[in-house]
């Protein structure tokens, strides 16, 4: 069986959040249970297109509305991924330093329509599409619609929402830039009098899942305008939670770490990691590390931060350490806090791959007050690195962390997003820290948690074979 992901973002080429992660993690596990499963993304101006060398292997244009639009479809020359990734670039909308952009329409629909027309051209079509978020979502609309595209009405395809905060939304104005169709159709584009490519990708994909099962659930009752169309649609609708890239993700292996420890080494490792983030940020070694790495968004509770974080440092008795971006207010507030706790507080805006790994491997505790968490990757993160996630239980991170006032249970849960509540949460956290040896047992316990892609990778791999 051949699979094909399409995604924006994939690990290590171009990552923004999760979705990288997961793109650049599954196929790589389902390759390994008999499937041959490859990934078409865009081709970037980033760090690592610059580093890497490229071979064209197809140049085509596509139609863009009324324009013509030059593309490539290049590969890897050396050093190739655990799978196989081809690039569609097309330089006069893809080729940015980001991956998220003000004219992400164009640009998106260009790398659909792209991917679409390459794919047209292959002697054998893949078995199952598998597209990824909203910006791959006229994907399965096209290739249910589109007249370009009837060679692959039968090829059955698959939806993952990561997240349906975010949908694509654009106006009915640019629907000529979507390849002709049947325009009585034009409905299935449309929700709330906008296109709305994640709403049509739910409606068109033969299945659409989720990155938690109770993320599923939750989408029926608050999916950003989509609650009523996910009800409507549950037959086809299944969650499948994520799991984590445990090659990428050991302390044993891990080379950003500054040092390396098993389940039996993990006191004097972890130590030697909060050792360096103390140093680094100032912070005092003696006291719990509490962080959050993470996207400075609404979503993730980061507009209660700064009042959080000034309660709990007030009490004098641990540290707070934030890797993140996002909110620009969020940001200023959470960097003028610096000069208020200097000595236990301190926060480093921007993004850092490295300095995220040792976050993971020298906090003793890491935060996740999230409002809506589709599944969540630091908290399994944080397990596999010996951290104790303290989290709001909702989503992924309901469906991974158990409170530890439950039997067998090693993380600390609170129900809602509220300054009290996660400054309870905290103080449960330092109250846990003071008793060591329970601390300990615990690190050990969640340590052996295995949330690697086995069980996942093989339950996509089953929703596959079902429809094809
Ligand atoms: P989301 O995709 O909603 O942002 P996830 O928990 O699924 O949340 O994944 C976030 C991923 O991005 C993790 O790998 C996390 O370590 C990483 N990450 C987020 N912000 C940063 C940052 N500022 N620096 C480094 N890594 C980050
Ligand atoms: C999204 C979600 C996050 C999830 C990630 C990977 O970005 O916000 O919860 O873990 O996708 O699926």
């Amino acid at each position: 069986m051949t699979i094909i992901h399409i995604s924006a973002e994939c690990y290590p080429v171009a990552k923004v959040g999760g979705l990288a992660d997961v793109v650049g993690a599954l196929p790589k596990y389902q390759n390994s249970s008999n499937v041959s499963s490859q990934v078409i993304m865009p081709f970037y101006d980033n760090k690592f297109t610059k580093e890497n060398v490229f071979t064209t292997i197809y140049s085509n244009h596509i139609t863009l509305g009324n324009n013509h639009v030059d593309f490539n479809v290049l590969t890897l020359k050396e050093k190739p991924l655990d799978f196989d990734v081809f690039f569609i670039d097309v330089p006069e909308l893809l080729f940015k330093e980001y991956v998220y952009s003000f004219d992400d329409t164009e640009r998106f629909l260009a790398f659909q329509i792209a991917a679409l027309d390459w794919m047209l051209t292959w002697e054998k079509y893949p078995d199952i599409i598998h597209c990824h978020d909203h910006h791959t979502g006229l994907i399965p609309f096209m290739l249910q619609e589109s007249y370009k595209y009837e060679a692959f009405r039968k090829i059955p395809n698959v939806l993952t929402i990561h997240n349906a905060q975010y949908q694509g939304w654009f106006s009915h104005i640019k629907v000529g830039l979507i390849p002709a169709f049947n325009f009585n159709h034009v409905g299935i584009l449309d929700w709330g009098g906008v296109i709305n490519p994640l709403a049509a990708a739910i409606k068109c994909a033969w299945r659409v899942t989720t990155v938690s099962p109770s993320y599923m659930e939750e989408l029926k009752l608050a999916a950003n305008g989509l609650e009523s169309l996910l009800s409507a649609e549950s037959a086809k609708c299944s969650g499948i939670l994520n799991g984590i890239d445990t090659d990428v993700w050991n302390p044993e292996t891990d080379h950003y770490i500054v040092k390396n420890y098993t389940i039996q080494t993990v006191a004097e490792g972890a130590e030697a990691n909060k050792q360096y983030l103390c140093n680094l940020f100032n912070l005092d070694f003696e006291k719990p590390l509490f962080a959050f790495i993470g996207r400075l968004v609404e979503e993730k509770g980061s507009d209660l931060f700064p009042d959080t974080f000034k309660v709990a440092l007030e009490k004098n008795n641990l540290n707070i350490l934030l890797l993140g971006s996002g909110n620009n207010f969020v940001e200023e507030q959470l960097e003028s806090l610096k000069k208020d706790y200097i000595g236990t507080y301190n926060a480093f805006i921007g993004y850092d791959e490295k300095l995220s790994h040792i976050i993971y491997a020298g906090a003793d505790f890491l935060l996740m007050p999230s409002r809506v968490e589709p599944c969540g990757l630091n908290q399994m993160y944080a397990l596999r690195y010996g951290t104790i996630p303290i989290v709001r239980s909702i989503g992924g991170l309901k469906d991974t962390v158990t409170d530890i006032s439950k039997e067998n249970g090693f993380g600390i849960c609170h129900d809602n997003v509220s300054v009290l509540e996660i400054t309870n949460a905290i103080d449960r956290g330092v109250d846990l820290y003071q008793k060591q040896s329970e601390y300990k047992n615990i690190q050990h316990r969640i340590m052996e948690i295995d949330h690697s892609w086995h069980v996942s990778a093989q339950e996509y791999i089953n929703l596959y074979k079902s429809i094809n």
